[in-house]
C-alpha cells in the first residue's frame, strides 16, 4: 500500500517521540513491502514562533493532501499563565480538528499487566480494565458561540462559553460508538448531564431512539459525575462510553491514568477528511530534550494508523514488539523497575523497538 503521512511534531517532546514514531512507521513499511512517504508540517507553539498562526494554511493543505496524520503534542508553558494571549498553540489542534473534520475521537483504556503497579488504584480493580471513550470532538463548547472576559453595562466582568449540539452531531458520533460496541463487547455507556443541561437531553433523546436500531448492543445511561466516579470503582463495568466534547476530555485523562501508563496511551481522530494519530498525553515541556520521553503511545499511534487501513498484521506486531520491550525492561525512566540497572531513554526504547520489528 502507498501512505502519504503528514507528520505534525509540534512543540516539547513532540519532536523527540515523533522520530520514534516514524522510525517504527518505516520498520513496519520495509517489512511488509508498503510505500510510505512523510511531509513535515508546522503546528502548535512552535509555529507561532515561526509564521504567526499555530495551524498555518500550509499545515492544512499538507494534511488535507495526505492519507494519514501523524500528530505529536502541542503546547508551551510561556501561553499557560497568560490568558489574554491572543494565539495559543491549542488553537493549532482545534484548528486542525474542525478544519478536517475529526468528530470522533477514539481513546482506547488498555492496562498493561507488567505497569498495574503504577496505577493508582489497587490491582484487583484495575487489572483486566479494557475500555474505549469515543469522544465527540468538534462541537460542544469548545467551538459554541464565546465570549471572552469583557466588562459588561453594570461594572462586571463576564464570559461564555456555548454548549452547542445538532441533532446530526449527536447521531452520528452514537453511531459510531455502536459501531466499536459491535465489534467488542456490545455494551455501550452514553455518558451526559440529561439531569441538569439541555444539551445533554438532546443527547439523551437522540440515543434512546438510535438505541433500538442496535438490539443486539446492551445500553445504558449514566451521568458524567457518577461515571467519573465509576470509572475509579470499577472501570471493568465499561467496554466503550460514548460521550461529547468536553466530559470526554476530562473522562478519558481519568482513564489514562488509572491504567498506570499515561505515556502508553494512543488515539485516532477520524472524521469527513484526513485521519489523525496522537498520544493523549501532552506536550511535557519540562522534559523536553533529555531524552527521558515514553515514545510508546506515539508508535502505538502508528499501530492505529496501520489498523485503520486494515493493515492488521503490521499493527499487530507493533504492538508485539512494544510488549516485548516492555517484559525486557526496556522502558523510560517513569515506568522503570527499579531492580533494573540499565538505562533507557526515549532513543534506546525506539531503537530496539525498531530491531525487533526487523528481526521479527
Ligand atoms: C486533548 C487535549 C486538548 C483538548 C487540548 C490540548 C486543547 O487536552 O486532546 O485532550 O482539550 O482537547
Ligand atoms: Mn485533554
Amino acid at each position: 500500500m502507498k501512505l502519504k503521512i503528514a507528520v505534525l511534531a509540534g512543540d516539547g517532546i513532540g519532536p523527540e517521540i515523533m522520530e520514534q514514531g516514524v522510525a517504527v512507521c518505516s520498520a513496519i513499511a520495509e517489512k511488509f513491502g508498503h510505500e510510505v512517504s512523510y511531509k513535515e508540517a508546522l503546528c502548535g507553539a512552535h509555529a507561532i514562533d515561526e509564521v504567526g498562526d499555530p495551524f498555518p494554511e500550509e499545515t492544512f493543505q499538507i494534511c488535507e493532501q495526505a492519507d494519514a496524520v501523524l500528530f505529536a503534542s502541542v503546547g508551551d508553558p510561556k501561553f499557560d499563565n497568560n490568558p489574554s494571549a491572543k494565539v495559543r498553540p491549542e488553537q493549532g489542534l482545534l484548528a486542525m480538528r474542525k478544519k478536517l473534520g475529526l468528530y470522533a475521537n477514539i481513546r482506547p483504556v488498555e492496562t498493561f499487566d507488567c505497569l498495574i503497579h503504577k496505577s493508582p488504584l489497587k490491582d484487583e480493580i484495575v487489572r483486566g480494565a479494557d475500555f474505549i471513550c469515543i469522544r465527540e470532538l468538534t462541537g460542544g463548547m469548545y467551538f459554541g458561540k464565546k465570549m471572552e472576559p469583557t466588562v459588561n453595562a453594570d461594572g462586571i466582568e463576564e464570559a461564555l462559553d456555548t454548549n452547542y449540539y445538532t441533532r446530526p452531531e449527536v447521531e452520528r458520533i452514537l453511531r459510531v460508538g455502536y459501531q466499536y460496541a459491535r465489534a467488542r463487547r456490545r455494551h455501550l455507556t452514553v455518558i451526559d448531564k440529561a439531569n441538569v443541561l439541555a444539551s445533554s437531553r438532546l443527547w439523551r433523546k437522540v440515543a434512546q431512539e438510535i438505541e433500538k436500531e442496535y438490539p443486539d448492543v446492551t445500553t445504558d445511561y449514566m451521568y458524567v459525575d457518577n461515571a467519573a466516579m465509576r470509572m475509579i470503582q470499577d472501570p471493568k463495568f465499561f467496554d466503550v462510553m460514548v460521550t461529547e466534547n468536553t466530559f470526554g476530555d476530562i473522562l478519558t485523562d481519568e482513564g489514562s491514568v488509572i491504567t498506570g501508563s499515561m505515556g502508553l496511551l494512543p488515539s485516532a481522530s477520524t472524521g469527513s477528511s484526513t485521519p489523525v494519530f496522537e498520544p493523549i498525553h501532552g506536550s511535557w515541556p519540562q522534559g523536553r530534550g533529555l531524552n527521558i520521553a515514553n515514545p510508546l503511545a506515539q508508535i502505538l499511534s502508528v499501530a492505529m494508523l496501520y489498523e485503520y487501513f486494515d493493515l492488521n498484521k503490521e499493527g499487530a506486531l507493533i504492538r508485539e514488539a512494544v510488549n516485548a520491550s516492555l517484559d525486557a525492561n526496556v522502558r523510560t525512566p517513569e515506568i522503570q523497575t527499579e531492580s533494573c540497572p540499565e538505562k533507557y531513554g526515549t532513543k534506546e526504547v525506539g531503537a530496539w523497538i525498531v530491531d525487533y520489528i526487523r528481526k521479527a
